[in-house]
Parts: C-alpha cells; structure tokens; sequence
C-alpha cells in the first residue's frame, strides 16, 4: 500500500506529493505548525488525507505540549486547531478531523482527566481515524465497483486515490474494486491543471498497480467522449452540500456537462463525512483561490506574459442534477438526492441541523 502519511514515534510522515512521480521522498512534520505548513504546502493533498492529517495535528499539538494545567493546556489547543483550521478552506473533511480530537479532548478536560491520559487518547483516536478512512475506503470501493463497466474505459479527474487518502482511495479505489473482481478497466486521467493531480499523482499510483492508465489534457475529453471512447466518470469530492451539489477539482463541472451531453454515467465516490448537511446548496460552499503563479509558471517557467490578469480558483461545483450517483461507505446515494443523502444520515442517527464542525476560514 502507498504510505500517504503515517504517525511514527518522531512525529507525522508525509509522502512529498509536490515531488512525485519523480521523487519519492517524506516529509517530518514534529509540531501541529509544521502539519499546518504540509496541509497548506499540499504536501498533503485530497480531503479524505487532508482531514486525517488535521487530527494528527491536533493530536501531536497536544501530546507535545509543555502546558502543565488543563486550562493552559486548553487555551493552546484552541489556538491549534484555529491555525489548522486555516490551511485549506474547500474540503470539509478538515474540519471534521479537528473537530474529532478537540471534541475528545474537551470531553476528557471536561472530567478533569490527567494530561498523559488526555495525551494518550488523542494519539490514539487519529490513528484510529487513520485506520477508519483505510476501511472506509475498501467498503466503498466494494459498494460502487459494479457500477463500473465488466469492460471499457473509465475517465477520472484529479487524483481521488491512495494520495488523497491513508490508502485505496474513493474514485481510484472504486476502479481498484472493479479491476479486483475482474472488470477490465482502463483508466484516462485527466492532467488537472494547473497543479496536475492527473497526470503527477493518478497515472503515478495506477501504474504502480499494474491498472493500465493514458493521461490525457484536460480539453481533450469532450472529443474522446464523441468518440464513443468514454463509458463512465468517476470522481472524488471535497464538500457534498446537503442537496448533493459537489465540490471538487476545478475542471470537474465540465466534466459533468459533457457527460451529460454523450449520456454517460457520472459518480461522485467519497466517504460520508465528506457530505456537510450544514451546507444547503453548493453556492454556500467555500471555494479556495490558490497562488496565480500555479498558473503563470510550469517547472519554473512562466508561460504567461507579464501584466496577464490570473484565476486559480481550486475548485468547481458540479450541480447534483449531473451527477448519476454518489458511492459511500454507507451505500450509494441516488437522486433526488436532497432525500436520500437525509435518510441516510438519519439512519445512522446523524443530526440533519448540525452545525459544521468549526467554521471554515479564508487562509
Ligand atoms: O487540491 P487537492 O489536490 O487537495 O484536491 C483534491 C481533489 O479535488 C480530490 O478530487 C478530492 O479531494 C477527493 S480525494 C479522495
């Protein structure tokens, strides 16, 4: 399995995902401001990774900490989570993942629990969480693989895998599914400009499975899917909206379209604390606007002439009514998807009113 990131004795390990598929080299992080710096830096990157490095954040902001009081103590784990609460603002998983240890944490502070046991419990809640998102992974791999053609060409945007995840992935983790109970499956990733998840970090962890991969320009779908040469799209996501609108990779709403216009099937895979029942439509979602220079330069050249007016946004939302289905670890959710995605909260006993677990902030 690719080792995404993993909690070791001498802090948190990052596999360098701003150096692949060149070089294979980790990262360190010893405190929560260098986990911050890896999150913001997308040393780490993809919301399922992003949310579980954020409570291995908190987790290590905690179990380093000198404070000597739970009130000390507690006044420093505010400032942890707001300073990790700060790095990417899209993905919901984020917060979510802050929100689990810290609200472990106030419930031990709460009894007046000792600071070696407080310290001990969140260590070991954000590798539990790390192990969860594994698990998750594989079930919803499991629950979505027969969507996927038993024979054809599957296209993907950005990288929803082993990267983007503690391992197996959601949309590349569906197609894992498939090609183990014998699909034959290849894969065409989209580049993703400008950061180029597709063609880095997608091609990169395919091709270490053996699962035959083509990489193609981000322009270059609409013409293979008139083609005939496209017979579905799978997906990862950052932010569900409780109405089923999705946030994901910018690029990803065009995408959509075209799949709609050649009538081809379009999944959403994600695990179900990606969907924000706080979030009404995808309007109110958060979209990230990264550095222009992502745009400007590509391996250290600028390609664009100076005084040239720049957008990064990271992001898009694909409106629910493009969307075919949304494969959880919980089942697959079909539309209307206002309902479906309701009852399947309610039915785990989720709180459909709930507020977002911390508010998101504009880095
Ligand atoms: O900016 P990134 O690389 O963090 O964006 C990642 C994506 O958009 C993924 O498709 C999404 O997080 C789902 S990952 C399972």
């Amino acid at each position: 399995m690719i080792p995404t990131l993993e909690w070791t004795p001498a802090g948190v390990n990052f596999l360098d995902q701003t150096r692949l598929p060149l070089e294979e080299t980790y990262v360190l992080a010893t405190d929560y401001q260098q986990v911050a710096t890896v999150i913001r830096d997308m040393i780490v990157r993809g919301a399922p990774a992003i949310g579980v490095s954020a409570a291995m954040g908190v987790a290590i902001g905690i179990d380093r900490s000198t404070a000597a009081t739970l009130p000390a103590l507690s006044a420093e784990v505010a400032i942890i989570c707001d300073t990790l609460a700060a790095t990417r603002p899209t993905a919901v998983n984020l917060f979510w993942g802050i929100a689990q240890v810290r609200d472990l944490y106030n419930e031990l502070a709460a009894s007046d629990t000792p600071i070696p046991e407080i310290k001990a419990a969140v260590v070991a809640l954000a590798n539990r969480l790390y192990d969860e998102d594994i698990a998750q992974c594989r079930t919803l791999g499991a629950n979505g693989a027969d969507l996927l053609p038993r024979e054809g060409t599957v296209l993907t945007h950005c990288n929803a895998g082993a990267l983007a995840t503690c391992g197996y992935g959601t949309a590349l983790g569906v197609i894992r599914a498939a090609v183990e109970r014998g699909h034959r499956i290849d894969v065409l990733a989209d580049e993703t400009r400008p950061y180029l998840q597709g063609a880095r970090l997608t091609a990169w962890e395919l091709l270490k499975d053996n699962i035959p991969t083509t990489v193609l320009c981000d322009n270059m779908a609409g013409h293979l899917m008139s083609k005939g040469r496209i017979q579905a799209v799978i997906v990862g996501a950052d932010r569900i909206a409780a109405n089923g609108d999705t946030a994901n990779k910018i690029g990803t709403y065009s995408v959509s379209i075209l799949a709609k216009e050649h009538g081809i099937p379009f999944f959403v895979a994600a695990p179900f604390n990606t969907i924000d029942l706080a979030t009404l439509t995808g309007e109110g979602i958060p979209i990230e606007q990264r550095n222009p220079r992502e745009v400007t330069h590509s391996n250290g050249k600028q390609m664009t002439p100076d005084g040239a007016g720049i957008e990064n946004p990271a992001f898009d939302v694909t409106p629910a009514k493009y969307i075919t289905a949304i494969i959880t670890e919980r089942g697959v959710l079909r539309a209307p998807f206002t309902d479906s995605i309701r009852a399947m909260a309610s039915d785990s006993g989720q709180r459909l009113s709930s507020p977002p677990p911390l508010t998101p902030q504009l880095s």
